[in-house]
């Protein structure tokens, strides 16, 4: 009989708040509004969204860098939490690749140093192995041995953001969590680390969570998208029905945005204004004040139900509640 594969990631109805203070008021900012979803060992979910909606806060709180305010976090079917797997067992996990590689790498310590750091902590390897263990992180990343004696000033962006991916693949993560990896860097050195992303999910059977405000980003990388709006999920699906039949007014003003993307068909491609602070989310749908198609029920309520458009995909929109039959 075979064994069914555990998710590598399973997120439940999560919430991330943030208190803010201002003089004797507190109010609370609502920055992940119960977001759900499965990440499976060797598969590569996008999460798209515009500045603001809370890609990061999810991010932070998978890694578990902030406390959520409710919901689960289960990592290959154990509770991410002290009684299971928390720590550093939740280090070795998940690991995460930032935006920025300047900052993240630190100028006083040699790559060697660096790569050699978590292998000690997590007692990886014993100490006459590191060596060997360096050389082939970095051949694991594209970069030649001697990379090991140099420091973080003496590399490019595009190399730093490679040292920053070998570092966090020092531990053997099963999850690695990009926020924004390709931001900072030159539009030309952008698809190599993109490629390369890809070839150590393959190769490694890493599960992927890449996050980027930028859906022409996600859309050559993965095999699910997920799009955000102001902390909720509004459209998840294959990457193919998400691109090709998207059903969200989101979804397909982000996709009509993305020069030479896929373009959709249909109405919906319009989007006036900024996003609404969390802070002081709309009424209803809160994507209505800036919908070409909001009508009475978007206005009103505390928002869209999801919607299964087919397997695997689905969105929150009252339009797709008019449209589908129960
Ligand atoms: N530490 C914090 N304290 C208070 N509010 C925060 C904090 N971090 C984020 N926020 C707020 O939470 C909301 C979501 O922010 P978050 O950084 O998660 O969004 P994001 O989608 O990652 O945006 P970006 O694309 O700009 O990185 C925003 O309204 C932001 O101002
Ligand atoms: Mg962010």
């Amino acid at each position: 009989m075979s064994e069914a594969i555990l998710p590598a990631l399973t997120v439940r109805d999560l919430h991330v708040q943030y208190s803010l203070r201002k003089g004797l008021q507190t109010r609370i900012l609502r920055a992940v509004d119960g977001v759900s979803f499965t990440l499976q060992p060797g598969e590569c979910l996008g999460l798209v969204g515009e500045s603001g909606c809370g890609k990061s806060s999810l991010a932070q709180a998978i890694m578990g860098i902030v406390e959520p305010a409710s919901g689960s976090i289960e990592i290959a079917g154990l509770p991410a939490d002290k009684t299971a797997i928390g720590g550093l067992d939740r280090a070795r996990a998940i690991q995460m690749v930032f935006q920025d590689p300047y900052s993240s790498l630190n100028p006083r310590m040699t790559i060697r140093k660096t790569l050699a750091g978590p292998l000690h902590l997590h007692r990886l390897c014993p100490p006459s192995e590191v060596e060997d263990r360096i050389r082939t992180l970095l051949a694991l990343v594209g970069l030649e041995p001697d990379a090991a004696d140099r420091y973080p000033h003496a590399f490019s962006g595009g190399q730093r953001q490679r040292l920053c991916i070998a570092r966090a693949l020092a531990v053997e993560p099963r999850i690695l969590v990009c926020d924004e990896p390709v931001s900072a860097l030159d539009v030309s050195i952008r698809a190599q680390i993109i490629n390369l992303l890809l070839r150590l999910k393959d190769e490694l059977g890493l599960a992927l969570l890449m996050i980027s405000h930028d859906l022409g980003v996600v859309e050559h990388m993965s095999d699910r998208i997920a799009v955000m709006y102001l902390g909720r999920f509004v459209e998840e699906g294959r990457w193919d029905q998400v691109l090709s039949r998207p059903a969200h007014p989101y979804t397909r003003a982000l996709l009509a945005s993305v020069p030479g993307a896929t373009k959709a068909t249909g109405p919906g491609r319009r989007m006036t204004g900024e996003a609404p602070s969390a802070l002081r989310p709309p009424p209803g749908c809160a994507f209505h004040p800036r919908c070409a198609e909001a009508f009475e029920p978007c206005r009103t309520g505390s928002g869209p139900p999801v919607t299964m458009l087919e397997e695997g995909h689905c969105a929150r929109c009252h339009l797709l509640t008019e449209r589908v039959p129960a």
